[in-house]
């Protein structure tokens, strides 16, 4: 238990955020803090980096590793959504998303983000809030469980999955990551399971965006978050999956149009042959990144 998170594409950020002296930052999905840090590391001595996290436990993980930097950081536990609330309007030189899961969520069983570990069905980043996964599961409509699945998950079993579930639920409520798996190896034919991606990994997938709002977060943020930069300031956005990347692809591309940024990646930037290999998680990684005019 408790490796480390690697942060992914350190580089290509820090080149892209331009790190400087007397500069704010906002890292708006601090996670263990590992992007956060070298950004204070380049904006010695006197940059601000402020850093936004819901989760408790990344969030504590986050205080220990940035504790050095002592008053260059503030970190305020919200939702990334309330950015623009929160921090005064055209204030900020960089912001950075870093989408997705952190290893300090996937590796403790107890949150219920893997399917490979036994826990309870919960998936909740901000423990604070909302529905957990086992309420979805056990709640929804067999019409809801289907679009979910097939939507956020792109899951092409998404009928047939949903049935065994809402037929497993009937006789119990379904409130583990491993009743869950099981109930999703039984509803694919076995013939169409792959070997090269779990049968789980879709509807677990799909389940936490739903659980924790992961695309209307994304659509709120990239519609608001420029108006804290200042004219010139950029933002990068590394997303994990294609739902995603396509959201950040298809906004970046309208705000250009309409006149308000400047795309500076024409094709997201991915992780070398070299980061690839020493951190598997980075494999799925897009980074795109624009600047305010
Ligand atoms: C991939 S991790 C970030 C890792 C970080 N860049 C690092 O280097 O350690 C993503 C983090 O974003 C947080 N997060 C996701 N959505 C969020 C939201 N809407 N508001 C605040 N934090 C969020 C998650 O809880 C998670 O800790």
């Amino acid at each position: 238990m408790g490796s480390r998170h690697i942060p992914v594409l350190v580089e290509e950020v820090m080149t892209f955020l331009r790190c400087e002296p007397g500069h704010t930052y906002v890292d708006a999905t601090l996670g263990g803090g590992g992007h956060a840090s070298e950004i204070l590391r380049r904006s010695a001595p006197d940059g601000v980096l402020i850093g936004m996290e819901w989760d408790g436990d990344a969030l504590s993980e986050a205080r220990d590793t940035l504790m050095p930097f002592g008053d260059r950081v503030k970190i305020l536990r919200e939702n990334f959504i309330h950015l623009s609330d929160l921090v005064k309007a055209e204030s900020v030189d960089g912001i950075l998303l870093d989408l997705g899961l952190s290893s300090i969520q996937l590796e403790k069983g107890e949150r219920g983000f893997s399917f490979r570990g036994e826990g309870p069905l919960d998936m909740r980043m901000d423990e604070r809030t909302n529905e957990s996964a086992a309420d979805l599961v056990n709640h929804l409509s067999l019409e809801e469980l289907e679009y979910i699945l097939y939507h956020y998950g792109e899951e092409r079993w998404a009928k047939r999955i949903a049935r065994a579930i809402v037929q497993e639920r009937e006789r119990e409520p379904i409130g583990t990551t491993q009743t869950l798996r099981k109930i999703i190896y039984r509803a694919i034919p076995r013939r169409f399971h792959s070997r090269r991606i779990d049968p789980a990994t879709r509807t677990f997938q799909a389940l936490r965006i739903r659980v924790n709002d992961e695309l209307e977060n994304l659509r709120k943020i990239l519609e608001a978050g420029w108006k804290v930069l200042r004219k010139g300031g950029r933002m990068c956005v590394i997303s994990f999956h294609s739902l995603e990347d396509r959201m950040v692809k298809e906004t970046f591309r309208r705000l250009e149009r309409e006149g308000e940024i400047r795309v500076l990646t024409k094709k997201p930037v991915t992780p070398s042959e070299e980061e690839r290999r020493g951190n598997p998680r980075s494999r799925s990684a897009k980074l795109r990144c624009a600047e305010r005019i």
